[in-house]
Parts: structure tokens; sequence; C-alpha cells
């Protein structure tokens, strides 16, 4: 029963979200105060649709610094603007994978559309990321051992995850982890999101006319009810937000 409720889940996801995010990241692309609301949460100054606070933007820059990688593989990139920032700052070579949007190609990034849970690139990086992109994955041992056969040896995938009634041990990541033997190493965000999402509710409260005026109440709308929710679950303890980062 479990196993068809997520079958048909994730059906109906693969079929309606890429319009969804797209029509989303065109709302976003129009919207300044957007652009406002990002760098007062995330504390950069570029539109991204991740639930990266500032202290997991920073863990992440030093894994990408730490890495030296010079090809970096980025799965569900969105509207690209992070990878275009990391490639920019670090000088480093990327490719993004979205089924939704299609951002336009740069000196270091080139995008490709197309579905990320199961792809073949012919090709091997030396970081893969994936920023909350990765759910409603079907088959996890699948998916983790194409990310690993993408990597060079030594290199490493890195997950910024929420995850909601679940414990870690039970989720389908961990479990496809340990039938693979990888040993992950973990840090638990999880008070940290809680703020992250206090943070947005403020934000968002503020820019609300703003949004308005610039008639993206749809957009503040879609992320209000996002907050919404998430306060809910941090509220009943239902919701565990977690860097993973996997090594070959
Ligand atoms: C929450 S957004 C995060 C976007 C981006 N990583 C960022 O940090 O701004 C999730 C993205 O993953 C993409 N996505 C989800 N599942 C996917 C799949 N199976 N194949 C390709 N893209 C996928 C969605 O289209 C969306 O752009």
């Amino acid at each position: 029963m479990k196993f068809l409720k997520s079958y048909f889940n994730r059906k109906f996801f693969k079929q309606k979200a890429p319009q969804a995010f797209e029509k989303t990241y065109k709302s976003i692309q129009s919207s300044k105060t957007y652009l406002k609301y990002c760098q007062s949460i995330h504390g950069i100054s570029i539109k991204m649709l991740n639930t990266l606070s500032p202290i997991q933007l920073n863990s992440l820059n030093d894994i990408v610094k730490k890495s030296q990688a010079k090809k970096v593989l980025d799965l569900g990139s969105g509207n690209g603007e992070l990878l275009v920032h990391i490639c920019n700052e670090n000088s480093i070579k990327g490719i993004g994978i979205d089924f939704s949007y299609l951002p336009p190609s740069n000196k270091f990034c080139s995008f490709i559309k197309s579905d990320h849970e199961d792809f073949n690139l012919n090709d091997k990086f030396d970081l893969i990321l994936s920023i909350d992109s990765s759910y409603m994955i079907g088959d996890f041992k699948r998916y983790l051992k194409n990310i690993i056969d993408h990597l060079h040896p030594n290199a490493s995938a890195l997950f910024f995850m929420t995850f909601t009634d679940t414990s870690l041990e039970s989720s389908p990541f961990i479990k496809a982890c340990k039938k693979l033997k990888i040993n992950p190493e973990i840090i638990d965000f999880t008070n940290n999101d809680y703020e992250f999402w206090q943070n947005s509710k403020k934000e968002l409260d503020a820019l609300n006319q703003e949004f308005v005026d610039e008639e993206h109440f749809n957009l503040w709308n879609i992320k209000y009810k996002e907050v919404l929710k998430n306060l809910e679950l941090h509220q009943e303890n239902r919701t565990k937000r977690y860097q993973i980062l996997i090594r070959k």
C-alpha cells in the first residue's frame, strides 16, 4: 500500500513538477522583491529556490573550495544562479541538469534539460551537488550508484536535504548508502533550519506589500505556504535538515 502511494506520488510529481517549477522560475526572474528576499534569508544576492541558510551556504562554499574541483555537476540546478555563482567564484567548469528550466549557458556553465534520476553524461566530475533536489527518487541505491559512477576517484557528492516524518537511519537515502557500503559524513542542520524558516516568515511578512505592488502575490503566496508548513513540521518535531557528503 505504502509502495503504491509513493509510486503514484512520484508519477504525479514527474508529470506536474517540471511545468510548475518552470512557472515559478519565470515569476522569480521578473521579481526584484524576490532578490531582496533571497539576500535577506540566504545572505547572498542571487535568486535561488532552496532552503540554504547563510550558515549552510558557508559550509557549501567551504566544501567547494576544499575540493579544489575543476569540474562540477549540479543535479536539479533550477535557475542555475547558484551553480553560476560557484563556478565564477572558483573558476570551475559547471554542468547543471534540471527537468524544468534551461538557463542560458555562459563561459563557465552549461545546462541540460533532463531528469537527473537516471542521467548518463559519459563524463566524470570532481564534485557533484544536489541542493534540495533529490526528492521523489524511486530507487536511491541506483541513483547514488549512478552519481558515484560519474565521480573521479576520491571525488565527492554533496547533498542538502530535508527529511520529513522519517529518522535519518530509516530514510531511503541512508539505507541506500548502507547497501552501497558508503559511509556518509553528515551534519545536522535541523535547529539552523528552524531559524531559517522563522527568518523567512519575518521577511515575507515585511515584503508582502512589495510583492503585491509588483504583481507577484502568487510567488509570495507559494513561499508563505511553504514557510507555514515547515514551521508547523518543526513545531511537531517531524522534520530534519542535513548536509550529507559522500566520498568515492
Ligand atoms: C527546490 S529546487 C532547487 C533548485 C536549485 N538547486 C537551487 O538551489 O536553487 C529543486 C529543483 O530540482 C529540480 N528537480 C527535481 N527533481 C528532478 C529530477 N528528477 N530531474 C531533474 N530535475 C529535478 C526541479 O525542477 C527544481 O528546479
